[in-house]
């Protein structure tokens, strides 16, 4: 029996812009005044034209209130690079009294958090379709306050990290980090509502808190974007209630990438925050010596965006397939797994704001998501558990409800026909499960 993966969260092979890359990468190298500079160690904030570019696109897109100036914006490695950056740059765990998560939560950036000396400060947060639940986490945050003298030397007292020799971090060291994703959230396909994003902003002023919004899916809605789309968490810290607060790093960046839109191997995404907590991200130490990472393929990007082929990619490419590949996953669950007691989100039955990669799906109550795994894996299909996006540690605050009898299925990766193929197995896994209880 073929392997059938609904795990994997890459696109398909067949949404490859190898052409338009391939174009891209001959104009840049056949030109020395872009090909000398873009084989050099480039410009710590990144490559400028990139920068532009972006801001101009992401102005497009989003239409805010005033048109994004490229000081807003650095390049990244990817959003799993930047997020371990933001990490090194802007908190301690010195200083850092907790990194709080909704529950489920991508499951790849707990190992980051780690790395950072964080791993004990772990605390997960509920969401519902609107998000994550803004009360509970002020909750949360006004008992870790309490908690704090637990974590030896952290909260108040923490002294600004050094970065040796006399040299003192750009950035501030921040008292708590959210991390979500507001829009077609990985893994449970939520989009933050408008009135739950303006009420984190202000939470995150009020405890001096940073929240880092992984902004990758954005850009694919499964129906036309309504224009302009809802606003980003950081387009709400740049207009809410004045603006920023006085030291001008602001409470939110946004983490974007062009993973899901030409291919993760590309490793190139952007930040766009304060200029000021930009200006601070991009010295961090390994910029501050090699430049920005991914050089060479940020001017194959730009080339891109100037030459138009990455919006016929986008609007003829990847809108088109996240469209028909939602609706054929959406549709094979609701007509094979429906009357077995399934639900899913994003449902667009449901008029919820429907895009991404991902559907997150909910069994029914006497089947957890370890069997369904187990058994699944057996009829050569592979489906995320949805114990993999439950937040790691022993006092979390966190709940295995949220996950036990859920799954994530990616409908971007697999052949067209294999996605209703795998709904199919899975039927089967649940029946034999539902059977045996
Ligand atoms: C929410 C989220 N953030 C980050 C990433 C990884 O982004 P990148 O490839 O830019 O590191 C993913 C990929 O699945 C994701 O779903």
């Amino acid at each position: 029996m073929h392997p059938i993966n609904l795990l994997k969260g890459s696109p398909h092979p067949s949404l490859l812009p190898a052409t338009h890359l391939r174009s891209a990468a001959a104009t840049v190298l056949s030109k020395p005044s872009l090909y000398i500079p873009a084989l050099d160690y480039g410009d710590e904030a990144g490559y400028h034209p990139l920068r532009a570019s972006i801001a101009k696109w992401l102005t497009d897109f989003y239409a805010p209130a005033r048109p994004i100036p490229t000081e807003r914006i650095c390049i990244t490695g990817g959003a799993s690079q930047n997020l371990a950056c933001i990490l090194q740059v802007f908190t301690d765990p010195r200083h850092t009294v907790a990194v709080w998560l909704p529950e489920p939560t991508y499951h790849l950036v707990f190992t980051m958090f780690r790395d950072a000396g964080l791993e004990d400060r772990l605390r997960a947060v509920a969401e519902d379709e609107e998000g994550l639940l803004v009360e509970e986490l002020e909750q949360g945050i006004a008992n870790a306050r309490y908690q704090a003298c637990d974590f030896k030397g952290c909260g108040d007292g923490g002294d600004a990290k050094s970065a040796g020799a006399g040299q003192t971090s750009p950035g501030k060291q921040y008292k708590h980090l959210i991390y979500c994703v507001p829009t077609y959230a990985n893994p449970s396909g939520a989009t933050m509502s408008v009135p739950r994003r303006e009420a984190l902003v202000r939470l995150a002023r009020r405890h001096d808190a940073l929240v880092v919004c992984d902004d990758v899916y954005d850009f694919l809605p499964v129906t036309p974007a309504e224009h302009p789309p809802v606003p980003r968490l950081v387009d709400i810290d740049h207009t809410l209630d004045g603006g920023v607060g006085d030291d001008q790093f602001g409470n939110v960046v946004s983490n974007g990438s062009f993973s899901k839109i030409l291919g993760p191997g590309c490793r190139v995404g952007w930040a766009e925050a304060t200029p000021k907590f930009v200006d601070a991200l991009a010295q961090c130490g390994s910029n501050i010596s090699g430049g920005a990472p991914s050089h060479l393929t940020s001017t194959y990007i730009n080339e891109m965006l100037e030459d138009g082929s990455f919006h016929t990619h986008l609007n003829r490419t990847i809108l088109p397939a996240v469209s028909a590949r939602y609706r054929l996953l959406a549709e094979a669950v609701r007509h094979k797994l429906a009357s077995l007691g399934v639900t899913f989100q994003p449902d667009e039955a449901r008029g919820m704001a429907v895009g991404g990669f991902f559907l997150w799906l909910r069994l029914p109550d006497r089947v957890s998501s370890e069997d369904a795994d187990r058994e699944a894996a057996k009829q050569g299909l592979v489906i995320g558990k949805g114990g993999l996006f439950a937040v790691p540690g022993p006092d979390t605050g966190g709940s295995r409800e949220r996950v036990d009898g859920f799954l994530r299925l990616c409908f971007m990766w697999e052949n067209e026909d294999r996605l209703v193929e795998g709904v199919e197995r899975l039927e089967m896994v649940l029946r034999g499960l539902l059977a045996s209880t």
